[in-house]
């Protein structure tokens, strides 16, 4: 049984607030996946908690053409992966992302794409589109959730 949470997100403030207050309770090791459709706020998200962790200035290009952009933190290298244009989950394996899995912080978009190379152990962020607004279920990171709650 994992945890869950539902949070509405009235403006990409918001957006940024959760991605903040993630970064802030991150340890090495995590894998975020964030999925829902294009436009949903995955990027959004995973600047807000890249700049939390790095500057705020700290300048976060999509991955979409790279796969991944890398961020050295106090808390290991930060792995912002955007998996759309993935052919073959193979490919994230000669990244080095097994590694990542172990030592770093992953935020995954599109993981889906990963298959079955997508670790168990991790926090789902399901972002949908509400209206004008976004709405994220997040699902998983026992005990971990109700500080999340607080911040938000
Ligand atoms: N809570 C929110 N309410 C309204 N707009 C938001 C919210 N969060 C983010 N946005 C806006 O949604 C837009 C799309 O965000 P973003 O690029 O992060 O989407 P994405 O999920 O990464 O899409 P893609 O699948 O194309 O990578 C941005 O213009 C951002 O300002
Ligand atoms: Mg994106």
């Amino acid at each position: 049984m994992s945890d869950i949470l539902t949070l509405d997100l009235p403006d990409e403030e918001a957006t940024m607030r959760l991605g903040a207050a993630l970064a802030e309770a991150a340890r090495a090791g995590d894998v975020i996946a964030l999925s829902g459709p294009l436009g949903a706020g995955k990027t959004a998200l995973a600047r807000a908690f890249i700049r939390h962790l790095t500057s705020p200035d700290e300048e976060v290009p999509s991955p979409t053409f790279t796969l991944v952009q890398i961020y050295e933190t106090a808390k290991g290298d930060i792995w912002h992966l955007d998996l759309y244009r993935l052919a073959d989950p193979a490919e994230t394996v000669e990244l080095g992302i097994e590694e990542a899995f172990r030592e770093g912080i992953c935020l995954i978009e599109w993981p889906e794409r990963l298959g079955p190379l997508l670790p168990g152990d991790r926090l789902d962020l399901r972002l949908s589109l509400a209206g004008e607004a976004r709405r994220v279920e997040l699902v998983g990171w026992r005990g971990r959730l109700g500080e999340i709650a607080k911040h938000v």
